[in-house]
């Protein structure tokens, strides 16, 4: 059965970002071993996701038959991001560090794909997630170093957040020092796009054991 990849990309470079190009190179890779997979880019600097309002939060949570013609609007395009995701099996994230965090594009993102009752539901004992059975790769660059220390609260959030839609098997790519002068920003973007290959080739071994 053909596999589903959904790229989101929020880097506010478009296609010029490092994380971007990142997550191309991932992309073509995996492509090449699903020559029948659907692919559909996100470009969330190309078009943007409106930052949560009231209106809006209220509209998701009005029931659907009380809903207005507005209110029809916003809950149709959360619907509308959320149907991508569900048909993804494979969902790619290329997320710069911007300001310690996430780009605000994704968190607007973030904010209209998390609902209750849809893609995770309130329990007595906490919050599960509706969207299991997905495998997410994050590919991610910042100008200064993180990866594996406490300063990176960045990878934390992202690791939250997608564990409250009920997806855990999440990967990370890292390119970093990208701010740090030339000669470790090239080694901080060869050591990642290493990495990414390292992932394509691992992907192309199970898939021949798979067979
Ligand atoms: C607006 C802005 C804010 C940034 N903030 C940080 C930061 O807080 N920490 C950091 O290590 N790098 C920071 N950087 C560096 C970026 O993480 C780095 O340039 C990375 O390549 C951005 O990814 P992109 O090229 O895909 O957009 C920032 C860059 C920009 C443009």
């Amino acid at each position: 059965m053909s596999k589903n990849l959904l790229q989101v990309n929020a880097s506010i470079f478009s296609k010029d970002g490092q994380t971007t190009r990142l997550a191309d190179q991932f992309v073509t890779g995996w492509r090449k071993q699903n020559p029948g997979a659907a692919v559909v880019v996100r470009d969330l600097a190309r078009e943007p996701v409106p930052h949560l309002t009231a209106e809006r939060f209220h509209a998701f949570i009005t029931p659907a038959d009380a809903r207005n013609a507005e209110q029809r609007a916003a809950v149709a395009h959360s619907d509308a991001l959320i149907d991508e995701l569900r048909r993804a099996d494979v969902i790619v994230l290329a997320v710069p560090m911007y300001n310690f965090d996430v780009p605000s594009t994704l968190k607007a993102y973030f904010d209209h794909i998390a609902r209750a009752g849809v893609t995770f539901k309130y329990t007595e004992k906490g919050p599960v997630g509706l969207l299991d059975g997905k495998q997410v790769y994050v590919f991610t660059a910042r100008g200064g170093y993180y990866a594996g220390t406490a300063a990176d609260t960045h990878s934390a959030y992202l690791r939250n957040f997608l564990r409250l839609l009920g997806i855990t098997d999440v990967e990370f790519v890292y390119a970093e020092g990208l701010a740090m002068g030339d000669a470790p920003k090239q080694k901080g973007l060869a050591e990642a796009q290493q990495a990414v290959a390292r992932i394509v080739t691992q992907l192309n071994q199970q898939d021949a054991v798979a067979a």
